[in-house]
């Protein structure tokens, strides 16, 4: 028995050893197989593109659905592998919905600014990196752009000047308590789709959203003086801050900002803000002794959520965008994300499979225990972010194009066919838990359902308490 026991247990290590995932960040081939493997287990663990919200619920929400599409764009983008190209149109095509808004009808009652501007961030993406539409997508006015023109125009309706001088709240249904909250996520996404779509399109109206949106972000103080991004503010002011630091508030104002830099040739007050964000953003999250990216907030407490262990991939993802598009900083954050690539990538020893990639970066090569979405998005990002150092030219690695070279449809005055319906809550309840079926077997679990979907809306998923 007790030999047994040791020879198993030796087994399941040699497994753990050989399975663990080589990454040699000098190496695009290395680069690739790195990211395929990561790819690979996000995609079978944590992804049905066919299914309701697209990721396991509850537990995962919807909106972590985009955030997987926007990795997937970018794992094509950079690596050239379209193993999932068909899937991720599949899953593009559920969150448009019938009324071409990323509003489908399932999430009416729950969706915030934030959910829709994960979504529309990624069709941005999929815009500026070309991904391929298909006829069926462009006959149903589904395009990458023109989708993302829609949030814009949708969010701009939102735009709320009655309380805190400006701002998004982070709900859209003014039934869920979030409704009284004006979240950075929220309107750090709006910033950043807006800065893109400027530097794409070169519409300023755009760019004209983009400077109003942060620079009430700065009045406001939401971004301090020295640029503690906090998590966000209460109406009626927005004197009362909720001040936990996320890695993806840096990440989408960074990017923004780089955007916006990128827009107006140079600008030095964007540059400024490029850099003054990069240095908080190493200050708060990089670990001095490792050079790791840590999740400050919960990730030594081991008291993330089931969203916030994914946080780490946009700041990466982030990082990546800046270094392309203001191209100064190039060389200041690969060396960083070289480092976090490889750090990662020592922890994908974990089980089931032998390669799960962990949360915490800062502690060897070692997995840490945890196997999750957010977990392997962070690693899939972080690793295929470093393509473009070391991608041959003409080898794709992720080019970041403007519309001369782009090809998605430009659809400026687009608000979907239900024309931002969704503003009014009359309008929502209709569709209050519309998808769950309650029958008599599973009567008790639906009613946990239930309670998780109102304590998502109530709490927020990516919410955390206000001080
Ligand atoms: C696409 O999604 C379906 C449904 O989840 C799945 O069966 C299939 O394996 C996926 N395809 C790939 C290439 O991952
Ligand atoms: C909000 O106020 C600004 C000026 O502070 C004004 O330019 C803008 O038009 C207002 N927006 C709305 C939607 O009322
Ligand atoms: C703007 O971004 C493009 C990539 O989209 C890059 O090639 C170009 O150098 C950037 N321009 C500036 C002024 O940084
Ligand atoms: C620029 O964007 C605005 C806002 O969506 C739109 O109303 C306007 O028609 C656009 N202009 C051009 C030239 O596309």
């Amino acid at each position: 028995m007790r030999l047994a026991t040791f020879s198993s247990a030796a087994l399941l290590l040699a497994a753990q050893v050989a399975s663990a995932i080589e990454l040699d960040v000098d190496s695009y081939d290395s680069i690739k197989a790195a990211a395929k493997i990561v790819a690979r287990d996000l995609a079978n663990g944590f992804w049905d593109p066919y299914s309701v919200a697209g990721v396991p619920f509850p537990t995962y929400y919807w909106w972590l659905h985009g955030a997987i599409l926007g990795a997937m764009v970018d794992y094509w983008a950079f690596t050239g592998d379209d193993t999932y190209n068909a899937n991720v149109t599949v899953g593009w095509l559920r969150g448009v919905s019938p009324s071409l808004d990323l509003q489908p009808d399932e999430q009416s009652f729950s969706e915030g600014n934030d959910d829709q501007g994960f979504w529309s961030i990624m069709s941005m993406d999929a815009t500026e990196r070309v991904f391929p539409e298909t006829d069926a997508q462009k006959d149903m006015n589904a395009g990458f752009l023109e989708i993302t023109q829609t949030v814009q125009n949708l969010q701009a309706a939102r735009w709320d000047n009655t309380t805190c001088g400006g701002g998004l709240r982070w709900q859209i249904n003014p039934a869920n308590s979030g409704y009284l909250y004006k979240n950075t996520i929220s309107n750090g996404l709006f910033f950043q789709m807006n800065a893109r779509l400027a530097k794409y399109t070169k519409n300023a109206t755009y760019a004209n959203w983009a400077d109003t949106t942060y620079k009430w972000l700065r009045k406001t103080k939401i971004i301090a003086d020295d640029y503690h991004i906090n998590d966000g503010a209460s109406i009626p002011d927005c004197t009362k801050f909720s001040v936990e630091r996320w890695t993806y508030n840096y990440g989408t104002l960074l990017a923004g900002c780089a955007a916006m830099y990128n827009f107006t040739n140079k600008d030095p007050y964007w540059k400024d803000q490029v850099d003054n964000i990069l240095k908080a953003t190493y200050a708060t999250f990089f670990d001095d002794a490792t050079g790791a990216i840590k999740e400050i907030q919960c990730q030594d407490s081991n008291t993330c959520n089931s969203d916030q262990p994914s946080f780490k991939a946009y700041l990466a993802r982030w990082m990546g965008y800046t270094a392309q598009v203001a191209p100064y900083t190039y060389d200041d954050i690969m060396p960083r994300l070289r480092k976090n690539a490889q750090l990662a990538a020592a922890t994908c020893t974990g089980q089931p499979g032998g390669t799960a990639c962990g949360l915490k970066w800062n502690i060897g090569a070692q997995w840490d225990g945890k196997y999750g979405l957010g977990e392997q998005l962070s690693a899939l990002e972080v690793i295929q972010n470093t393509a473009p150092f070391v991608a041959p030219r003409g080898a794709g690695a992720g080019a970041v194009v403007d519309k001369e070279q782009g090809t998605s449809r430009s659809n400026p005055g687009a608000m979907g066919t239900r024309g931002g319906v969704h503003n009014r809550n009359s309008q929502y309840l209709p569709y209050r838990l519309p998808t769950y079926t309650i029958t008599n077997t599973d009567r008790a679990g639906a009613a946990i359902i239930t309670l998780l979907v109102i304590a998502g809306v109530s709490f927020g998923a990516r919410f955390t308490m206000i001080h």
